[in-house]
This record gives C-alpha cells, structure tokens and sequence, in this order.
C-alpha cells in the first residue's frame, strides 16, 4: 500500500482553480519533497490533504483511508509543520512542546522534550527561556521538534527549512533522512532545490497547479541539484 496517493486531483479556492489535475504517489518510509515557486499550490496541497480544502474532484487517500471520509482517522496519523507555526512568545521551549502534545492527547517527559530538541539542534540554555527572544530558526527547531514528537507514521512539512541558516539545513536534513531510515513518510514542500534534492527520494516538480516534472535518487545517489535546478529555472520562465 502507497503512504499517500494523490489521484486527479483538482482544488478551487476562490474563483480559480490552484491545482489543476496533480496525481502522485508518496511510498511508505520515503521522501517526497513537493517543489515549486510562491503560487504553485504547495501549501494548498499539504491543506487538502488535511481535509481542510474540499476536492473539486479526484481523490486523496492517506494510509487508505479517504480524505472525504475518513478525516478523524487521517489526522490521527499525520503531523503537519504549518507554512508560518505559531508558537507562544511567552512559553518556553518545554512548555510550548507540553502544551500541543496534550492538545494532541500525546504526554512526554522532560527527558523525551530534551531528546527531540537535541535532534533538532536548539541550544541547551535556551531551552528554558520565553520564546519571544528567539531567533526565527531557533522558533522553526522547535516547531520541528513538535511535529516529531507526535510520533505519527506521516509527517508533512510546509517550508521546514525556512529561516534556518545552512548549517541547520544540514542537521535538518539529517534528521529527516534518519527518520525515513525508522520508516516514517514524509512529504515536505518547497521552493529551496537544492535542500529538496538533498533529501527527498522522488521530486515533484509543481507548476502553477500542475506537476510538470517528476525525479528519482537513483540507488546510492541523491537527486542531481543542477539537473532539477535547471528544470525548475526553464519551467518557471516557460
Ligand atoms: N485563502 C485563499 N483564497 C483564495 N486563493 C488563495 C488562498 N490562499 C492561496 N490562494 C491562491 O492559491 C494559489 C496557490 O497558493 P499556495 O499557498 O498553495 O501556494 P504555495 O505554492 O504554497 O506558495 P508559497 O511558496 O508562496 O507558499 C495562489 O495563486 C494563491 O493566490
Ligand atoms: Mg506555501
């Protein structure tokens, strides 16, 4: 069974229609990285999977479960890293992860906060502090480290690595490839090429609405950055 199946899928919001008939496919335990300019309809994807954008037509199934029907059971499966997260300024680190894991019906301990934390990097003496003297990639950490901390089979990710500087990228990278190496499915969206080519098994390459180009990491190899850059660079002109 596919992890994620997207099927002929077109989505109105407003008077227009964003996505124009995309089908695709996200295996279990692999990454998919969603790539595409401001406007492509990443985000809108990521939201109709979520039940909270109604298909015009075609279908979306999570785990086999279908979008339409199956919502309570879909969410229970996924974590999802909103484009903009909004945590609590005047929460700490600990305390905004304690307060969305129990929204979530999902208790840890401090012990297992510390473990998630160190995974995404986010320094130790700040862990304690309110977070409105965070950085904005010290903010993202954090809003990472919630969404694995669900502990859910499918993550999907809205522009992860945004505001994170490079180094982050790679330990964000890392992190990823580590949990698809537990078996977690995860599908990120993005317009960064060469993160997505640094992580993702399969690109797919959105256009306006539609998926105009589709790329494999080929056994042992990641995804050819230039190849995939000069693809995104001559459809965006076309
Ligand atoms: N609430 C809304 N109502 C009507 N149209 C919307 C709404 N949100 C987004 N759109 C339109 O849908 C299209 C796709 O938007 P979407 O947010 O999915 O793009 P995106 O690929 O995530 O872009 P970005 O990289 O800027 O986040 C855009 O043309 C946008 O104007
Ligand atoms: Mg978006």
């Amino acid at each position: 069974m596919t992890a994620i199946t997207i099927k002929n899928l077109v989505v109105s919001r407003g008077d227009s229609k964003v996505l124009q008939s995309i089908s695709f496919e996200v295996q279990p335990g692999s990454v998919y990285a969603l790539l595409g300019g401001n406007g492509a309809g990443k985000s809108t994807s990521l939201l109709t999977l979520l039940g909270f954008l109604k298909p015009d037509s075609g279908s979306v199934t999570v785990l086999g479960h279908d979008v339409t029907k199956d919502i309570a059971k879909i969410r229970h499966t996924i974590a999802y890293l909103p484009e903009a997260a909004t945590l609590y300024p005047h929460l700490n680190a600990y305390e905004n992860l304690s307060y969305f894991l129990e929204l979530a019906g999902n208790k840890k301990t401090r012990a297992e906060l510390d473990t998630a934390l160190d995974e995404v990097g986010l320094q130790v003496d700040a862990r304690a502090r309110h977070m409105d003297n965070y950085s904005k990639g010290m903010r993202q950490k954090v809003a990472i480290a919630l969404s694995i901390l669900r502990e859910t089979p499918v993550l999907l990710l809205d522009e992860p690595t945004s505001g994170l500087d490079p180094v982050a990228i790679d330990e964000f990278n890392a992190l990823v490839r580590k949990l698809s190496g537990q078996g977690k499915t995860i599908l990120m969206v993005t317009h960064d090429v060469y993160g997505a080519c640094q992580v993702a098994d399969r690109i797919g390459l959105l256009r306006r609405g539609e998926l105009v180009g589709s790329f494999d990491a080929q056994a042992g190899a990641r995804i050819d950055t230039e190849i995939v850059h000069a693809a995104f660079a001559e459809r965006a002109a076309a």
